[in-house]
């Protein structure tokens, strides 16, 4: 039986598990990893499929889940995604998404799909092979492209998701936009975060909300939609009907109705991405459970107010 009572009281509750499957990245984002830090995981902490689905379900049993996304570090790293997405499909959770940066996406896409896989966001920062690479650290952006294809054609929803950095790749807003209308696919671009070594330093990148909806102005006529309950995005529609969103954490946040738990890859849960700290669930009884979700709760805020934690570890 589902409990109703984990309830804060703006009447937030938690509705959507964030699962983080590992903290590696076989990217090197130049927002998400310290320059010049080597990546690395401890392998002996980090949760198995079966401590997954036993946490997933006890907290199900809470909450009742109605959406899990899968991210990271990037997911596609934890070789058993696959059994796992069976696992929550047979714990009666069905709607089931991944975040993931493309690169491993085409060659495990079969699995995923037949496991019961249904949506995926795909990040691209750039078209521009060069752009990319500065940011990513990667060279081969026709990995990502042909994840996007792939994806695609299998009959997933796709979305793209970039993140905007001034003089960096702020010139790609407009090929970006255009790429995702000849796919017939969102966009959402993301205002930087001042999340991991970010957060103590200051940053001449930020790219905001407004001078994104100025840019695509510039190409088409686009109309403001309502935000949806807990989304992350607001969306813009064009005159085409073409859908973009903007995640703008800094110029219009979005936390009042998030529904959002995060689990990490060690087994701590955390109620908000701005959560100095997570709550070890790991080995913990139904009884303590339930508060340590009634913890994590508490730890919403109003706005995004940075965090020491990188993306990669709390899970993008
Ligand atoms: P959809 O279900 O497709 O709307 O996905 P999503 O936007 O929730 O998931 P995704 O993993 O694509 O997240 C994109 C970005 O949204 C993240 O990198 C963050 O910038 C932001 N985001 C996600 N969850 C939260 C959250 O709980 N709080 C804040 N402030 N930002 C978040
Ligand atoms: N600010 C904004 N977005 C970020 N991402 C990772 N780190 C940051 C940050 N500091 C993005 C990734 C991915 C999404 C899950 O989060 O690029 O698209």
């Amino acid at each position: 039986m589902h409990s109703t009572l984990i309830k804060d009281s703006f009447g937030r509750e938690f509705k959507t598990l964030r699962v983080s499957l590992t903290s590696l990245c076989n990217m090197a984002c130049v927002y998400c990893v310290t320059p010049g830090v080597v990546q690395t995981e401890n392998k002996q902490t980090v949760l198995t499929t079966a401590e997954y689905l036993s946490i997933i379900k006890k907290i199900h049993e809470q909450v009742g889940l109605k959406t899990i996304r899968l991210t990271g570090g990037e997911p596609l790293l934890f070789n058993e995604i696959s059994t796992l997405i069976k696992g929550i499909v047979e714990l009666g959770i069905t709607d089931i998404k991944l975040t993931t940066n493309g690169l491993r996406l085409s060659a495990m896409l079969d699995d995923l799909v037949d496991a019961g896989l249904r949506s995926v966001n795909i990040s691209l920062d750039a078209l521009d092979p060069t752009v990319f690479r500065s940011i990513t650290k990667v060279h081969n952006i026709r990995l990502v492209l042909d994840a996007i294809e792939n994806a695609i054609a299998k009959g997933l929803e796709v979305k793209i998701n970039t993140v905007v950095l001034r003089g960096v790749n702020d010139h790609q807003i407009i090929p970006l936009f255009e790429y995702a209308s000849s796919r017939n696919i969102s966009i959402r671009f993301l205002e930087l975060m001042k999340m991991g070594y970010l957060h103590y330093n200051e940053t001449d990148h930020f790219y905001g909300m407004d001078e994104i909806v100025e840019k695509i102005s510039s190409v088409t006529t686009i109309a403001k939609m309502e935000r949806a309950g807990s989304n992350t995005a607001t969306y813009w529609q064009t005159s085409k009907g073409m859908v973009f969103g903007i995640i703008a954490n800094e110029s219009e946040p979005f936390c009042s109705d998030c529904n959002r738990l995060r689990l990490d890859s060690l087994g701590k849960i955390y109620g908000c991405i701005s959560a100095a700290e997570g709550i070890d669930v790991k080995t913990s009884a139904d009884a303590f459970l339930t508060e340590a979700l009634e913890t994590a709760l508490a730890q919403k805020q109003d706005h995004f107010t940075g965090s020491e934690i990188s993306m990669k570890y709390i899970g993008g």
